[in-house]
């Protein structure tokens, strides 16, 4: 799509063609080349691709943002470089290396600056995916795999900005079992949660709350985005178990919490018992960035939470974590990278 086209005032989060991708080959010797730009198109692969049969694939997602001075600015992305690389070793993919992960994110943003909104209205959005695109028959990993970057502009997340979201829990579907694969972005995680989203928002909530696969009684993640409960000056969130996507977002909300407001912070196991009864909720992802929780449905009642307000510590936590992110705050932790 020409980005005359494009009507950046309504942007959601869908998808949006721009005008290239960025392609890398590895071959049977399982080492990763460096890429090159094409432009956006179709793929070819064979019915008998390893991510078609199999599932062996990953993606990642991340933003790059537009500042009020025009400058164009990622977050963390050496981050979610490395959560790639683990998540290659846990499907039995060889391990993309930094350098070229982060080619192909940076040579992506560069040639689809053009289709990046103004910080208010919304950010591109990165989408790396690592897949086994060669042929195979029985299960095994692939003879060949290809790294893909492609982006879209995309506006919010959960509609409504920033203002509070209905959730309700699940005690009909599972997202990951411990010692699964929860713990990578495999794309085959994010297909069990189609079915329980879609009845969820027919019902008229936002997302669904997952409980761990053993017990069914703490609290693992929302969609995707991780749950944080905040209680007075202290901010819980459900410690990674390897069911639970160590998002960088949740890593970056934890440190800000602990070193800018002062909080105490705890990684752990949280009921949802105990979540339900929490001050102020929220979840906090790349795509979510911090959503605060009006509301949380659970076993047949509706649990609302300050107010039906966005909670005075939840607001304060997105303002310090979107200043630095949109450029419009100093960023002391170096977490920032210019495009
Ligand atoms: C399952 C899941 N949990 C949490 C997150 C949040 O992670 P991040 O903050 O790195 O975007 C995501 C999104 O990437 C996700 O897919």
């Amino acid at each position: 799509m020409k980005t005359n086209e494009i009507d950046y005032d309504n942007l959601t989060f869908s998808f949006t063609e721009t005008k290239s991708m960025y392609v890398s080959k590895c071959n049977i010797n399982r080492a990763w080349k460096k890429g090159e730009l094409v432009p956006f198109k179709n793929i070819n692969i064979s019915p008998a691709a390893t991510i078609l049969n199999y599932g062996q694939g990953l993606f990642e997602g991340m933003k790059a943002y537009r500042t009020k001075n025009d400058e164009i600015i990622m977050f963390r992305p050496e981050e979610n470089a490395r959560r790639a690389a683990n998540g290659c070793l846990r499907l039995s993919m060889p391990k993309i290396s930094e350098d070229i992960f982060l080619d192909g994110v940076t040579s992506i943003v560069k040639d689809n600056v053009n289709y990046i909104p103004s910080t208010d209205k919304g950010a591109l959005y990165v989408r790396p995916i690592i897949f086994g695109s060669g042929e195979g028959l029985g299960v095994a990993p692939s003879s060949e795999y290809t790294f893909m970057v492609y982006c879209s502009p995309v506006g919010p997340y959960f509609k409504g900005g920033l203002s509070p979201i209905k959730l309700i829990v699940t005690n009909d579907y599972h997202r990951a079992p411990l010692k699964g694969t929860g713990g990578v972005k495999a794309v085959g995680n994010y297909v069990p949660g189609m079915l329980p989203s879609s009845i969820a928002k027919k019902e008229g909530y936002a997302e669904v709350i997952y409980l761990d696969a053993a017990e069914e009684k703490y609290i693992e993640e929302v969609g995707a985005a991780n749950f944080f409960a905040i209680y007075g000056k202290k901010l819980v969130t459900p410690k990674l178990s390897g069911s639970i996507l160590p998002g960088i977002t949740r890593d970056s909300v934890l440190f800000l919490a602990k070193n800018k407001l002062g909080m105490e912070v705890e990684e752990r196991k949280i009921t949802i018992d105990e979540a339900l009864d929490a001050d102020e909720v929220f979840c906090a992802g790349t795509a979510a960035i911090i959503s605060p929780i009006g509301s949380i449905h659970y076993n047949k009642k509706e649990y609302n939470f300050s107010e039906g307000n966005v909670g005075e510590t939840t607001r304060e936590l997105y303002d310090i974590l979107t200043g630095i992110q949109f450029g419009s705050d100093t960023d002391k932790y170096g977490w920032v990278t210019k495009i």
